[in-house]
């Protein structure tokens, strides 16, 4: 298959890219760089800098043909879509209208579009919080996936174009950016690898942080492949139905550094949901989908990379 992958020289993109190329599929990359690098695109896949919402992406279309378009390419910031909501709408609806459109003008044959379980469900009454509990956004951010989801549904109804919705939580590991919605651990690791002293920012009845599900990159690759084949006209939850606080993450990123550091504390900032996890059951059933790796593994993994590597600024 030809896969056309929008932001695969981002953190996650980058290693869904890999995963297609060691099946044996041909992957494009589409990317800006704006926050991906081109040193993360693996050289066996093509890659193209090019903005989402430029016109000329319908030439790579044109030429490139692709069977199926994996869209991870977004504006990742909740704060960011805060301060700047047009900037986010531009980027996640109109860039992604733009996709869709070269999608029906190029016989594309489905569409995986990345959403965010811990995001557009707000603050859920339902916990933990299954694919049909009613999405009810809290930031621009949010709302703005929301719409990419309905979009697809108009496409897969006038067009006939498939689609499956992943809607991760809080994804983690190796190549992670710091201001993505799991920037947390990317941050905590530099820092202390650093010697320097984070911070744990929790509101003041709950004094060990936000809860959070946490699944590492490894995981969230394997339901981009399962979803090339399965799961059509679908959403699902991509998670690991596993709370944790950002205290417990904490000690849990000291323990397997050796360090015995208590952190500093500071006021939860406007806009961070207090919980999230995903009840991830329907990804079982009906991708075959389930994680395999728990907060000690990824984590192992990820400082691993971060020793070596460091953060990318
Ligand atoms: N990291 C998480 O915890 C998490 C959780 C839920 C959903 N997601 C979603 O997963 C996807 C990938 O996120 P990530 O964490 O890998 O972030 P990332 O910033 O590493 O990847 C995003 C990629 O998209 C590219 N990009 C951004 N704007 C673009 C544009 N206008 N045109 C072309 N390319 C553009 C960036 O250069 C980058 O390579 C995003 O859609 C994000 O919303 C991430």
């Amino acid at each position: 298959m030809k896969i056309l992958l929008t932001g695969g020289a981002g953190f996650i993109g980058s290693h869904v890219a890999q995963a297609y190329l060691d099946q044996g599929h041909e992957v494009v990359v589409v990317d800006d760089l704006s926050t991906g690098y081109a040193h993360n695109v693996d050289p066996r896949a093509k890659l193209y800098k090019i903005d989402v919402r430029d016109a000329q992406l319908s030439e790579i279309f044109a030429s490139e043909q692709p069977d199926i378009v994996n869209h991870h390419a977004a504006q990742i910031s909740i704060p960011i879509s805060l301060k700047d909501p047009c900037h986010d709408a531009d980027v996640n609806v109109m860039g992604f209208i733009n996709i869709l459109e070269c999608c029906r003008k190029y016989q594309v044959r489905k569409v995986i579009y990345i959403s965010s379980g811990g995001a557009i469900y707000g603050e859920a009454e339902e916990y933990p919080t299954t694919e049909n509990y009613r999405p009810a956004p809290l930031s621009v951010y949010a709302i703005n996936k929301m719409c990419g989801e309905q979009y697809l549904q108009a496409y897969r109804h006038h067009y006939g174009i498939d689609y499956t919705v992943l809607r991760y939580a809080n994804v983690y590991g190796p190549r992670q950016v710091p201001y993505g919605e799991a920037g947390v651990v990317a941050i905590f690791i530099e820092k202390l690898l650093q010697g320097l002293i984070p911070t744990v920012y929790a509101y003041s009845d709950e004094p060990e942080g936000m809860i959070r599900d946490y699944v590492y990159v490894a995981d969230v690759v394997r339901a981009n492949v399962l979803a090339l084949t399965e799961g059509n006209n679908d959403c699902f939850n991509i998670g690991t139905c596993v709370e944790t606080t950002t205290l417990q993450l904490y000690n849990a990123i000291c323990w397997q550094l050796g360090l015995d550091v208590p952190p500093h504390r500071g006021e939860a900032r406007p806009g961070d949901l207090r919980r999230s996890m995903l009840d991830c059951s329907k990804a079982f059933k009906v991708l075959g989908w389930s994680p395999i790796y728990n907060l000690v593994d990824g984590l192992k993994q990820t400082i691993i990379y971060f020793k070596e590597k460091g953060i990318e600024k």
